[in-house]
């Protein structure tokens, strides 16, 4: 694991960027995982620029998103179908049949999750999954207690998630409670994977993920595990590390594979 401390998160977000536009230049038919929420809104902006300013192209891209709301239909404004059309997909030039999230309208719901698992394994495997944490310590909706090897499937939210996520809604009692996630075994199956967080109320979150024990309770502590993360955190977000880091950048960890 490398764990980048930045300043801001406009810096945060610049090296994220950079980080997905090296995939894609690399690999014009790159699969690239994606995240909603405010944390990735700085990438993506910066993905519009670069597709804008420098021709970055996504013709060939195929994306998947971490999770879908159960019950939202893709025109309603607060699924994740909308936002992340709304907030990179339109403007860029992925084609839109290539784009796709788990069918939180779907009459079969585990049917639905196995497909969704079929689909990403057809187009190759997911090459750069980008991450989020909430402040419960989960990725996707893979809420404390998750297994650290599910695959995509039904998760109950956490009240914390509920409470954190209806900032988006008109009040509490409209979020939904149940959601289709990327499960943990999924997300780990990501070639690579870069895990974002700002915000003092991410503080204890990211200081258990990255120098806590690796446990079921807080679900992001298993990117300890994988063989090529990269943790960008701004300042504020890194402000319960209990590490001494000197200067901007800095390599706490390496668990990298030596290829
Ligand atoms: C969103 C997702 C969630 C968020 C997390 C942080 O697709 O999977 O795990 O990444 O809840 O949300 P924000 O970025 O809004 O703080």
């Amino acid at each position: 694991m490398e764990v980048v401390i930045k300043e801001s998160y406009e810096q945060m977000s610049a090296l994220g960027a950079e980080i997905v536009a090296r995939i894609v230049r690399n690999k014009p038919r790159s699969v690239l995982g994606l995240a909603t929420g405010s944390t990735p809104l700085g990438i993506y902006r910066e993905l519009i620029r670069m597709h804008k300013d420098e021709g970055l192209s996504f013709f060939q891209v195929v994306t998947f998103n971490l999770d879908e709301y159960i019950g939202l239909p893709p025109e309603h404004p607060q699924s994740y179908r909308y936002f992340i059309n709304q907030n990179l997909l339109d403007h860029i030039n992925v084609k839109k049949e290539n784009t796709y999230l788990p069918d939180g309208m779907a009459e079969n719901i585990e049917l639905a999750c196995i497909e969704y698992e079929k689909k990403i394994e057809e187009a190759g495997g997911i090459d750069l999954q980008i991450l989020g944490i909430g402040s419960n310590g989960h990725i996707a909706f893979n809420e404390p207690g998750s297994s650290l090897g599910s695959r995509t499937r039904i998760e109950t939210l956490s009240e914390e998630t509920i409470q954190n996520n209806s900032r988006f809604f008109p009040c509490r009692e409209n979020v939904p409670r149940h959601a289709i996630t990327m499960g943990i075994g999924t997300i780990m199956d990501a070639r690579e994977l870069i895990l974002l967080a700002n915000g003092e109320e991410k503080a204890g979150a990211v200081a258990s993920m990255i120098e806590g024990p690796i446990t079921a309770m807080v679900p992001a502590t298993v990117v300890q595990l994988h063989r090529k993360t990269t943790v960008i955190v701004e300042r504020a977000a890194a402000g319960r590390l209990s590490r001494c880091y000197p200067g901007e950048l800095q390599v706490i960890r390496m668990n990298r594979d030596t290829k």
